[in-house]
């Protein structure tokens, strides 16, 4: 459409309507002006973030990457996110694409949200195949935090002549990756509380009913963090009262987010429906009696015993256990109980709270921990994000000070 008398001819319809829609397109004449020329080179750092969010359901637990490969002059010749793991990471799909639009890629430049990895892990180098293709200049955002990467990808391109240079879009590409940074550098994974609570905050009656407090939208919307996360994290007292699936359903996605009870006892019964064809399930108790842990395992569960004081889960040790399980972000969907432990000793990062316009009174809170003898000893918050869904509010706060890392 627009691009077809152009100078500059914009293979990519991703691009192109990303442009559009971020004001950085205009034409005078019937010819961009050398003022769009210098926007269009700007923005092109931008369009692979743009790219890096499609794979936001997707690329766990391999980081979400775009990646864009252009002329000097700004003509999109490729174009591509990281697929599931395994797969083809952002340059390769890149690559490919050029290759499939009959484009000559030597002497472009490589747009990308992340330094090119350098290792063998499931595929092979980024880093070897950009060399190979020619490629003579990469702009990456940000250095990759895997040590087995951390810089190697860009002294290996330096090494072959290529030009990198890093650092636009740095903050946006961390963010977007905060799960995979937290995993590699914290060796934890990131831990975002969803709850549903009635505007003074209670999860549910004092006899335990919660289904539903908040709107069918906010539902949804739910399942869509959910659908973000590796896995989905739940205590055995909300397998005992609900029984719930906790699995996507509401959004379109392409796999299933692994799931974690916390079972002290292994009381999960053998015909919940968190059992489930192809999803992974993990129980974390603190005794494992052999019976039970075996006919767990027949139902497809994994059981890990990590004891810890009181006869309880040591979820602290849990934690580190599912970052060497490859798990990102961790998105907790627990009672009062699991939430208090995690909050008091200080396991959770960020907290993504639904509010629905009513008030419950007596009931359960969000989290049970304290009582706090002054209010300095608060937990404090920063609120990120707050926004109508549905009838409902969403607030996404983070616990102060915990994305630094
Ligand atoms: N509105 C919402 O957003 C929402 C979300 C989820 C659940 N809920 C509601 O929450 C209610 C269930 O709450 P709940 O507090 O009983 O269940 P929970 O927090 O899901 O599970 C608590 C159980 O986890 C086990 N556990 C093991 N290690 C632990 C540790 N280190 N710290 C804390 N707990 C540990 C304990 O069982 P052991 O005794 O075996 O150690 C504990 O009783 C249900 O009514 C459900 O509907 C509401």
């Amino acid at each position: 459409m627009l691009f077809s008398h152009s100078p500059i001819v914009l293979c990519s319809a991703n691009a192109c309507e990303w442009l559009s829609t971020h004001g950085h397109l205009f034409l005078t004449n019937g010819t961009f002006t050398v003022t769009f020329l210098t926007s269009i080179l700007s923005s092109l750092s931008q369009v692979p973030l743009e790219l890096a969010r499609g794979a936001i359901f997707l690329s766990t637990p391999n980081p979400r990457v775009g990646c864009v490969i252009a002329t000097p002059e700004g003509q999109v010749l490729g174009q591509g996110h990281t697929q599931q793991a395994g797969g083809p990471h952002a340059e390769i799909m890149a690559l490919r694409d050029a290759a499939a639009n009959g484009h000559d890629v030597r002497g472009a430049t490589a747009y990308v949200t992340l330094e090119p990895c350098s290792h063998h892990g499931r595929t092979g180098p980024c880093c070897d195949a950009l060399i190979a293709a020619d490629i003579a200049r990469v702009v990456a955002s940000i250095a990759d935090p895997n040590p087995l990467v951390a810089g190697q990808g860009f002294a290996r391109l330096r090494a072959a002549g290529v030009v990198v240079e890093v650092g636009q879009g740095a903050a946006e590409s961390r963010e977007l990756n905060l799960g995979f940074f937290s995993r590699m550098i914290r060796k934890t994974p990131w831990v975002r509380m969803k709850t549903a609570a009635s505007l003074d905050g209670k999860t549910a009656l004092a006899d335990g009913t919660s289904q539903w407090i908040t709107s069918d939208a906010a539902r949804a919307d739910g399942h869509a963090w959910r659908a973000r996360a590796c896995a989905v994290l739940t205590g055995i007292g909300t397998v005992l009262e609900d029984d719930p699936r906790l699995d996507v359903r509401r959004v379109s996605t392409p796999r299933q987010p692994h799931l974690v009870v916390v079972d002290s006892r292994l009381e999960t019964p053998l015909d919940a429906q968190l059992f489930m064809p192809g999803r992974r399930l993990w129980i974390y108790a603190a005794v494992a009696p052999a019976e039970r842990a075996a006919a767990l395992a027949a139902r497809g569960a994994e059981v890990i015993v990590m004891p810890g004081p009181g006869g309880k889960v040591d979820l602290a040790a849990m934690l580190q256990d599912l970052a060497r399980r490859e798990v990102n972000e961790l998105h907790v969907e627990a009672g009062h109980k699991l939430n208090g432990s995690l909050i008091r000793e200080g396991l959770v990062d960020e907290l993504l709270v639904y509010l629905a316009p009513k008030l419950i009174g007596q009931g359960r809170d969000m989290a049970s921990f304290g009582p706090l003898s002054a209010l300095a000893q608060a937990v404090p918050l920063d609120f990120r994000d707050i926004e109508r869904v549905g009838d409902d509010l969403r607030i996404v706060a983070r616990l102060r000070g915990r994305d630094v890392f």
